[in-house]
């Protein structure tokens, strides 16, 4: 619509607005029916309005419409609070009819992506507008909005600024959200923002800001409040107008590169009440200057390179609910009486420091902590007793922090309570056999708890036990009527002493979705029953001695993407239904007693990543037909590749598997390399034939071993193709020929084993070999 229809239709409304506008009855105020109109066209552009804005009838007044607030006594529409109706579709311009609003919310919206509208600019009434969903250039018409106290145009992804000179006139603004948008090409930002002289918060969040203008020494930022201008790339030290001046309540600079001390003149922010610097490179101490500083509730210095110990003035910070100076070169002792006054305490992160307490073991704290991590510090060698005393600690992380001995007899007790629970990597132990656990995720890994294996109630939801002394029979486990009920998704009890049975109780386990039941005296078949753990992701039964067939029944478990059962003794075929488990990333069969042939069903799985049958009794020919699996032979899209749950942001759980690459076992962790390698090792077999010129197919292959079979032939022309290539084995088979010059191509090969061969020739000269 043109503007000079868009008048036309105007005036007809205001015509009929003026002719016909009349009370509606019982109440004295009623809408204007020309903004009535106004607001049906703007719903009408909206593609989802037809349910969000029912109550928006013409029949009704528009007053009394969902998310519109008129004038109590002129009528007039003053507010439309519509952000939280998840609009979509497009903004119609007569919004512009509203000549009074100046309250506009259209955040959790969805426009599409599209540019801000610029007549928003003319809508000079407006003192607060929220905006979400748009993207491209902010209009510099929004200047023109000299009444605005509130603009929040924050956590949109696609919006940018070409300056920010325009923002000059809005000289009323008190409350600014910019966070998200990119702001790289106005670099004058901060002089801009201080020549707003009513500004009390601002929120500059990842914005690509990439200077605090350390040699500003003054800028006028005598109201501000609160000052968020986290996620950017200063690099830099506080500048010195940062501290003095303001009187700042707020101030979180979170995920920089600031660098240097932390200014002891921090203590001038006497109304400080939050201050976070997580996650930068300040070293130096800790100001003790901060204790000066009464109001502080949330001191977060987390993630940098303080050194020193924890300053004894801090103590008098008797509004503390939130001390994290975790991961940092603190060292020291921190004493009970350091925490007299800090009663509002309610989370506390020392971890990853040499910190450690020095409190009698009656020690009663005053505070209730909610969150504790502890992890990777001194708290050992005896088991911090004043835990007892908390009653509201949701998670508690105290891996490797040197506890020795038995837990105290309250503590299995006193975990019910506590979601989350890492005790891993310390010298505890004990029998839990008659223990119920109750927390949601427990990490026990790597202590010296004995016994048989402890109850789970329901709620437990992980439970990592891997690298104890449990013992026992684990059919008991498995079959224990309190442990029918549980709703475990991940069990961890590999590096155990289990033996026995896998006997027929999986139905009461169909939560699973990782099970490790690796390196234990397991003594079993693997039961038909388990075809009931259904959303199982990886199954790993490696190095116990498991033997009889595979049941055809595991098919069931489609969802299987890591299949680890070497090292048992299975003495069969690859079961041919292997070729079926669509999303089967890891195969791992090593060291099993496998016989016959490879066979080419194994060409289907195209997610495969990693292959390892060496150390078995395979014989017969490689597959020509691995140029099929896709994952080794093209560059691997997002979506497929090892799934790296994590299940919780504390403790996360990972799988990690044992592999030879170089002639050296290592382990490959899920949250690091396991996710990113590309293996076929079938070294140590009976294997004859050639190697198949397909193989050069897999460019992503990082890894191949075919030493010690009986393999003919020449290598490969193309096996320079193999780009990725890192350790190449072939030693200790019947190759002959030349060592084909492509192989000067491998740039990323650092280990190449021919030897035990007939080869002819010299080896091909390149920067790697
Ligand atoms: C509107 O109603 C209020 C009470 O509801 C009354 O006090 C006021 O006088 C009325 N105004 C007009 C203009 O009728
Ligand atoms: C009209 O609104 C103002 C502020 O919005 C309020 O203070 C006043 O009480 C209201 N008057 C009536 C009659 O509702
Ligand atoms: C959103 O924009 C895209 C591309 O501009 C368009 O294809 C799509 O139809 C739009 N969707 C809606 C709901 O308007
Ligand atoms: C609004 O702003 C634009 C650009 O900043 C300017 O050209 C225009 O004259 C302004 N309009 C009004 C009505 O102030
Ligand atoms: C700082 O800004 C305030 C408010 O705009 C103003 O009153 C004051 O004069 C300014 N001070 C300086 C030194 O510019
Ligand atoms: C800023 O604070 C310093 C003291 O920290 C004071 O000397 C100076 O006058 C102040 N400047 C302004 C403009 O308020
Ligand atoms: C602030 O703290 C420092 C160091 O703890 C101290 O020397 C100074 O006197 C304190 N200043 C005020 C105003 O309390
Ligand atoms: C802290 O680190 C600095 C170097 O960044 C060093 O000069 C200083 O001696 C260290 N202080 C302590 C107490 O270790
Ligand atoms: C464990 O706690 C329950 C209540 O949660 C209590 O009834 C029971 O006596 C406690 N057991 C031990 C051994 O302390
Ligand atoms: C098992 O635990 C011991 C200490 O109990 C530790 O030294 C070892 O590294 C752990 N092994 C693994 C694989 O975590
Ligand atoms: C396999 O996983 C997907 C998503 O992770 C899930 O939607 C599906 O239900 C699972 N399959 C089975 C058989 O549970
Ligand atoms: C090495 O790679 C380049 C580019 O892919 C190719 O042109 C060249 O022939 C290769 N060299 C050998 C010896 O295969």
């Amino acid at each position: 619509m043109d503007n000079s229809s868009a008048s036309h239709v105007l005036f007809l409304l205001w015509f009929f607005a003026a002719t016909f506008s009349c009370c509606k009855g019982n109440s004295n105020v009623s809408c204007n029916e020309k903004e009535k109109q106004a607001l049906l066209i703007f719903k009408r552009g909206l593609t989802n309005s037809g349910n969000t804005l029912s109550s928006w009838s013409d029949q009704a007044d528009c007053c009394r419409w969902e998310g519109v607030l008129c004038d109590n006594k002129t009528g007039r529409v003053r507010e439309l609070h519509v952000g939280n109706l998840n609009l979509h579709g497009e903004i119609s311009h007569f919004l512009l009819e509203l000549e009074y609003l100046n309250y506009l919310d259209l955040s959790f919206s969805n426009f599409n992506c599209t540019r801000i509208p610029s007549f928003l600019g003319s809508m000079a009434s407006l003192r607060h507008l929220a905006l979400f969903g748009f993207c491209g250039l902010i209009p510099h018409q929004l200047g023109n909005l000299s009444s605005l106290h509130y603009l929040d145009v924050g956590y949109n992804s696609g919006l940018y600024v070409d300056s920010l000179h325009w923002m000059s006139s809005l000289s009323s603004m008190k409350h600014l959200d910019m966070s998200f948008v990119d702001l790289h090409a106005a670099p004058d930002w901060l002089q801009i923002m201080s020549r707003l002289p009513s500004l009390s918060e601002l929120h500059m969040q990842n914005c690509q800001l990439d200077s605090l203008n350390p040699s500003l020494g003054f800028v006028n930022f005598t109201s501000l409040l609160v000052l968020d201008l986290s996620g950017n790339l200063f690099n830099h030290e506080i500048p010195n107008w940062l501290i003095s001046n303001i009187s700042l309540e707020i101030l979180e600079l979170v995920k920089n590169h600031l660098t240097g001390n932390i200014p002891e003149s921090i203590g001038q922010l006497k109304h400080l009440k939050v201050l976070d610097l997580q996650i930068n490179s300040f070293s130096g101490p800790i100001p003790s200057s901060l204790g000066n500083l009464s109001f502080m509730g949330e001191l977060i210095l987390n993630d940098n390179q303080l050194n020193g110990t924890f300053p004894k003035s801090l103590a008098l910070l008797s509004n503390l609910n939130y001390l994290a100076i975790g991961d940092n070169f603190l060292a020291g002792s921190l004493d009970e009486v350091l925490f007299t006054k800090f009663s509002k305490l309610k989370v506390l992160d020392v971890s990853q420091t040499s910190l450690f307490f020095n409190v009698n073991s009656n020690w009663v704290p005053p505070f209730q902590l909610e969150f504790a991590d502890m992890s990777f510090c001194k708290i050992g060698p005896s088991f911090p007793e004043w835990l007892k005393t908390q009653r509201s600690l949701k998670i508690l992380l105290m891996s490797m922090s040197g506890i020795l001995g038995k837990a105290p007899s309250w503590f299995w007790n006193w975990t019910s309570n506590v979601y989350t629970i890492d005790l891993s990597g310390n010298h505890i132990e004990g029998d839990v056999s008659d223990i119920l656990l109750n927390s949601m995720i427990l990490n026990l890994k790597s202590n010296h708890l004995k016994g048989q294996l402890p109850h789970l109630s329901a709620n437990v939801k992980v439970l990592n036990i891997a690298n104890n002394s449990f013992s026992g029979s684990i059919s008991t486990f498995l079959c224990h009527e309190v442990n029918r009920r549980n709703k475990l998704e991940v069990l961890d009890a590999s590096n155990n002493l289990l033996s026995g049975e896998l006997s027929d109780c999986w139905r009461y386990w169909s939560s699973l979705i990782h099970l490790n039941l690796g390196s234990n005296n397991l003594s079993s078949r693997i039961p038909y029953s388990m075809e009931s753990l259904v959303v199982l992701k990886a199954l790993r039964l490696n190095n116990n001695s498991i033997f009889g067939d595979i049941p055809s029944s595991l098919q069931k478990c489609s969802n299987l993407t890591l299949i680890d059962i070497g090292e048992n003794h299975f003495s069969m075929t690859i079961p041919l239904w292997i070729g079926k488990m669509p999303s089967l990333d890891i195969l791992r069969l090593r060291s099993s007693g496998f016989k016959g042939h490879i066979p080419l069903q194994i060409c289907q799985l195209s997610s495969l990543r990693i292959l390892d049958l060496a150390e078995n009794n395979l014989s017969g020919p490689i597959p020509k037909c691995l140029n099929l699996i896709n994952a080794m032979a093209m560059r691997p899209n997002s979506a497929n590749g090892y799934v790296r749950e994590s299940f919780s942001n504390f403790s996360p759980y990972f799988d990690s598997l044992m592999l030879v690459p170089k002639g050296v076992v290592l382990e490959y962790e899920g949250n690091g390399n396991l996710g990113l390698v590309s293996i076929i090792d079938l070294s140590n077999n009976n294997l004859s034939g050639s190697i198949p010129i397909e193989i050069s197919f897999l460019s992503e292959l990082h890894l191949l071993n075919l030493s010690r079979n009986h393999l003919m032939g020449k290598i490969p022309e193309k096996i320079g193709t193999m780009k990725e290539l890192e350790s190449v084995d072939l030693s200790q088979n019947r190759l002959s020929g030349e060592i084909p010059p492509s192989m000067s191509n491998l740039t990323f090969l650092g280990y190449l084993d021919l030897s035990y061969n007939n080869f002819s020739g010299r080896i091909p000269s390149s920067t790697q070999l």
